[in-house]
């Protein structure tokens, strides 16, 4: 039974071993290692400034934190103890190294400030690196759009052929979404960024400690303004988790498709040889797992959100110790979608488009069958009609086995007077992908804009 705990004065027996197993959280939340230090710093320094330090107690406390800060850098291991969780552990080591001085450092201070201002620390600089990651994905998609600018590619709705658009065109829609990740990513930063500390176990604190200038010290804007709301409020981590599902299930479409499209009966694209693997019997097999776990771990993130909110939805205010599973979720999220993130704009930089399949692609399905009832339009033909008419042509092309334009003009003018020759120029791929002029359409004249204003979208460095 350990004895590196923070209480007990009240009790006669230790706690029972199987709710040691299932309490404590050192495993899990020593991530927070670095974040608790600087908690404790700052919270060391609001004492002193408050009277309740000398300046050598002070002084001997910061040195003890910075000291621990390399300790953990360097050699971690031999730190960690038998500990309930971080702030247990922290405690300790400052305790053992300090004297009575370490005892004073939670003077003021509650486990449950703590861990939410920690968390919030680590939510931040978590959200810092996944936006960075997102912005690479948005440069490698625009990359692939300029590289692959002009290649018509199949347009699809229900996954049957629908119309056909720009290659780039498709890779820019992905760039909207992940524009949008972004900004909800940013959200979420907002909201984890306001210091708890000074909220004490729930009702504040009797030592008027500057919660400004902690606040400050640990780089946040704002402090929050309710100390019951501060301990008891997970919204910031529900806001990542539900940023991070967002994502994924961005990621996740992307990949369902690089697997059909990328697969022999399909054929439109490759992925490369770094991003797939073989099958240990079959050995002509190129499997695409890593859109396939990218696809799957899509799953376990949107989980972690709904968790969550099981897990909050239940609880009377303040703090209540099914809390602690909140960092489960949270590292969970970060950690999949970092390397997710990773992966995917690693493996999408590397695709190369199968052009010749493409243009067979396109052949099927008749994608022009819409420009052909346009063409009506523009005739004069009202577009019901023209649809009609269009659908009666097609019938013919099916039965034929031809496409659009190898139908004979005598028997189109059969469906209808207005057509003619010029009909043949209108349903072209390259004429119904121009057409499409309309802002935010797939006209190459549109698809040039559209780079041109994500350009100025993007206001990072180019990565
Ligand atoms: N490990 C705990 C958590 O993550 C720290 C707070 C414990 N507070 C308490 N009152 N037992 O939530």
């Amino acid at each position: 039974m350990t004895t590196n705990q923070l209480w007990g004065g009240r009790f006669k027996k230790p706690l029972d071993e199987s709710a040691v197993r299932l309490s404590y959280s050192l495993e899990s939340d020593k991530r927070l290692v670095f974040y608790d230090l600087d908690v404790n710093k700052a919270h060391a320094k609001a004492l002193y400034k408050a009277k309740y330090l000398s300046r050598d107690e002070y002084k001997k406390l910061t040195e003890c934190l910075d000291m621990l800060a390399i300790e953990f850098r360097d050699k971690p291991d031999s730190l960690y103890g038998d500990d309930e969780d971080i702030h247990t552990c922290i405690e300790r080591l400052v305790t053992d190294r300090c004297g009575d001085l370490g005892k004073k450092l939670h003077t003021g201070k509650s486990r449950n400030d703590q861990v939410i201002t920690d968390t919030r620390l680590y939510t931040k600089d978590s959200i810092t690196s996944i936006r960075e990651e997102l912005q690479i994905l948005i440069d490698v998609l625009v990359e692939l759009a300029k590289r692959y600018e002009d290649v018509i590619f199949p347009g699809f709705t229900h996954f049957q052929p629908a119309q056909p658009v720009l290659f780039s065109h498709h890779m820019l829609a992905y760039v909207e979404k992940f524009f949008r990740d972004l900004d909800r990513f940013d959200a979420a930063f907002k909201s984890a960024d306001v210091c708890a500390l000074g909220s004490g176990a729930l009702a504040g604190n009797n030592y008027n400690l500057d919660r400004q200038e902690m606040a400050k010290s640990l780089g946040f804007s704002a402090i929050t303004a309710n100390s019951m709301d501060a301990v008891s409020d997970r919204d910031f981590i529900a806001d990542t988790l539900h940023a991070g599902s967002v994502c994924m299930t961005h990621l996740s479409r992307f990949c369902e498709e690089l697997i059909i499209f990328s697969s022999p009966l399909v054929g439109l694209l490759e992925i490369g040889d770094d991003f797939t693997t073989g099958s240990s019997l079959m050995p002509q097999k190129k499997n695409p797992d890593v859109a396939e776990l990218i696809r799957g771990k899509t799953g376990r993130v949107h989980g972690h959100w709904v968790a969550l909110q099981t897990t909050l939805k239940g609880l009377p205010l303040a703090y209540n110790r099914d809390l602690q599973e909140d960092k489960v979720y949270l590292f969970d999220t970060v950690d999949n979608i970092s390397v997710c993130l990773t992966c995917f704009h690693k493996m999408i930089a590397g695709i190369t488009l199968n052009e010749d399949a493409i243009e067979a692609a396109l052949k099927k399905g008749y994608g022009v069958a819409t420009d052909f009832a346009d063409y009506l339009v523009e005739k004069g033909v009202p577009f019901r009609e023209a649809h009609d008419i269009t659908g009666a042509v097609v019938l013919i092309a099916i039965e034929e086995g031809k496409q659009l334009h190898e139908l004979s003009l005598d028997k189109l003018k059969t469906l209808h007077p207005l057509i003619d020759a010029d009909v043949f120029h209108y349903i072209t791929y390259q004429a119904a992908v121009s057409a499409k002029s309309i802002e935010g359409g797939t006209a190459p004249s549109s698809v040039k804009k559209q780079i041109s204003k994500i350009n100025r979208r993007i206001t990072w460095k180019k990565h």
